[in-house]
């Protein structure tokens, strides 16, 4: 499996299969690779001759520095991985000097509005630092698809109001949540999760699936009461936020319209681990 650390190395590379008319899909990661990763690079196969994953611990989409250092590395099993899934994988790996050239700060964007709501309320310079990497991302291997996970749903919207504004010619491509057994989306940061809280954590999807079966009966303030009294009811758990917000625009539902698509959206904390999932609500 071809492994690059360098931009340009990647970019003459990708640029070389172009040229045999190779199809390519690009997968952005920051490792610890799971089986929701797992299933965008399988999408990502069925749909393209070749495969970039990249994988980068981007330090300017986190806020916390405590989060960067303690977000799980582990290169050596997610090549494994790799190799297992296909021979068609090419994998890109960066240092950080390499990408930011000795400057490690995001370009500022304008997602009109879409950044300034829940995560990018709570984290700040997030969705700067992720539309920094991405658009590097993009225009390095200039694919014909770019597969982002719908877990970071928010995170996909501001991807395509980017790529809308930079005028990139990628179609970006949102692939729906795995999820473990019990509910719990699959994410990178479960790993840092004790056993007990991880087994108990199909709370924070059974909330959402309940506050789904109130949606159009009840208010969606009633629905957000419902379940801040849920979460105080459970010590293993601490809300961040619970939204019900329109898909497209991402601005909270205060009143329900019949034409519009809606989305519930948690964050959480447990055990000092930040977890956020949603939930299509019709
Ligand atoms: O979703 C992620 O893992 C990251 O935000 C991404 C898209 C790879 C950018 O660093």
């Amino acid at each position: 499996m071809k492994i690059f650390d360098r931009k340009k190395d990647l970019n003459t590379f990708t640029l070389q299969q172009r040229k045999k008319d190779c199809t390519i899909g690009l997968v952005p990661t920051m490792g610890a690779l799971h089986s929701g990763h797992i299933s965008l690079v399988k999408k990502a196969l069925s749909e393209n001759d070749l495969v970039v994953v990249s994988i980068f611990v981007n330090p300017t989409q986190f806020d916390k520095k405590d989060d960067l250092e303690k977000y799980p590395r582990t290169f050596e099993k997610d090549i494994d991985l790799l190799r297992q899934v296909s021979d068609k994988i090419v994998v890109f790996a960066p240092t950080v000097d390499e990408i930011y050239e000795g400057k490690v700060a995001s370009e500022s964007y304008e997602f009109e509005g879409l950044d300034k709501v829940m995560e990018g309320e709570f984290r700040s310079g997030h969705f700067d630092g992720v539309g920094t990497i991405v658009e590097l991302l993009l225009r390095t291997v200039a694919p014909d698809r770019a597969y982002f996970g719908e877990k970071d749903f928010q995170q996909l919207q501001i991807i395509r109001k980017m790529a809308e504004i930079k005028h990139l010619p990628y179609a970006i491509i949102g692939c729906p949540i795995e999820r473990e057994p019990h509910g719990l989306a699959m994410s990178s940061r479960n790993e840092r999760l004790s056993k007990t809280t991880r087994e108990q954590a199909g709370f924070i999807h059974n909330t959402l699936q309940t506050a789904k079966t109130k949606f159009g009966t009840e208010s969606a303030l009633n629905i957000k009461d419902w379940v801040a009294s849920e979460f105080q009811g459970n010590p293993l758990f601490e809300l961040e936020y619970f939204e019900i917000a329109d898909e497209h625009t991402l601005t909270p539902a205060l009143k329900i319209q019949d034409n519009q698509k809606y989305r519930a959206f948690i964050a959480v904390y447990a055990d000092g681990v930040r977890l956020i999932d949603n939930l299509r609500l019709n």
